[in-house]
């Protein structure tokens, strides 16, 4: 552990992720925890304002914990533990509700989303936000500054809301002497955009998703559905402009990547024949995990034991610090 920078996450236990989402957030965050502090909790509080289920709310919860353990976090140096399992995470924010300007909550683009929306739909413009949704990066702050974070791995959705975390250490450092830590966002670094199987970015949203685990027939059935253009396999193509390829460099070694970067620009292998090439490759990185993922949701008592681990090392550092917050609010 070479570098004494703290970084957290939290992830919202929604569903399952997919390839993009490894790309871009996963496989970049399980890296970053071989050489840092790392701390990575399933943010189940934060998904209490959308999922009114306690089932569905523990089965993400499992799910999420499986899939960062089967691609490979280390938990001797990486804490994984469930949010809600940390008592203190609700002192923490309840009092920083008393240095949170309203102002700053009514900023937040996730909220203002949906009150645009309610705007447009003519319907009463708080419809649909209860204080869960509307206080949500209060809770997100504590999350940040409980663990003295500094760096914040999110996508770009979630800047604001790490940027809030710092206003609202700022305040609090005004008010009470330097207390916390000023957390940075990192958003992924520039990896380009990872197309879906319609080409636009991969989004639930579009549709266009290769799930993460995806059983091995319905994963090739989605890379064999990728959309291209009707190049003959005889003509010389643009590997930048393929999704094929754009997905295929995120699993490929560099030796490979510059071998299909060659078929491609030569016109020596056909969109058939390189989506057979690209299902082999991804495959072949992801079959051992998914098998991982699959055991592991098939022995959630293993999680449980993990969580509890995790849960225990985090509580270490969270009552220490919720000591210190509360001395020096309340003396
Ligand atoms: N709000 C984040 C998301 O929706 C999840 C999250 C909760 C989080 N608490 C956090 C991320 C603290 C980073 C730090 O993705």
């Amino acid at each position: 552990m070479s570098n004494a920078k703290v970084v957290l996450t939290g992830i919202k236990p929604t569903g399952m992720p997919h390839l993009g989402n490894y790309i871009g957030a996963l496989k970049p965050l399980i890296e970053q925890s071989a050489t840092h502090k790392t701390f990575v909790f399933i943010a189940d509080l934060h998904a209490l304002n959308t999922i009114h289920d306690a089932d569905t709310i523990k089965q993400h919860t499992y799910e999420i914990a499986a899939l960062l353990l089967s691609l490979g976090l280390n938990t001797d140096n990486a804490i994984l533990f469930r949010q809600s399992d940390i008592d203190v995470i609700y002192k923490l924010n309840t009092l920083l509700m008393n240095v949170t300007p309203k102002g700053l909550m009514n900023r937040a683009h996730s909220y203002k989303a949906i009150l645009e929306k309610n705007g447009e739909l003519g319907d009463d413009p708080d419809n649909g936000v209860n204080m869960g949704l509307y206080t949500y990066p209060v809770l997100m702050s504590a999350d940040i500054l409980l663990y003295n974070a500094d760096i914040v791995p999110v996508g770009a959705d979630q800047k604001q809301h790490v940027e809030f975390a710092r206003d609202i250490a700022e305040y609090f450092n005004r008010a009470y002497g330097n207390v916390f830590r000023l957390p940075e966002p990192q958003i992924g670094k520039d990896i380009g955009l990872i197309p879906g199987l319609d080409g636009r970015k991969m989004s639930k949203s579009y549709d266009n998703t290769i799930p993460l685990f995806a059983p091995e027939a319905e994963l090739k059935k989605k890379i064999m559905r990728i959309i291209t253009d009707s190049k003959l396999p005889n003509e010389p193509k643009n590997p930048d402009e393929s999704t094929i390829y754009l997905l295929y460099k995120h699993f490929a070694n560099d030796v490979e990547i510059q071998n299909m970067r060659d078929l491609f620009n030569q016109g020596k292998i056909g969109y058939g024949d390189a989506k057979k090439v690209l299902f082999e490759k991804i495959n072949a990185v992801l079959s051992g995990p998914r098998e991982k993922y699959n055991y592991l949701m098939a022995h959630t008592n293993e999680l449980d034991k993990i969580l509890a681990d995790g849960a225990m090392r985090a509580r270490a550092v969270a009552d220490k610090n919720i000591k210190h917050i509360k001395k020096v609010m309340l003396g």
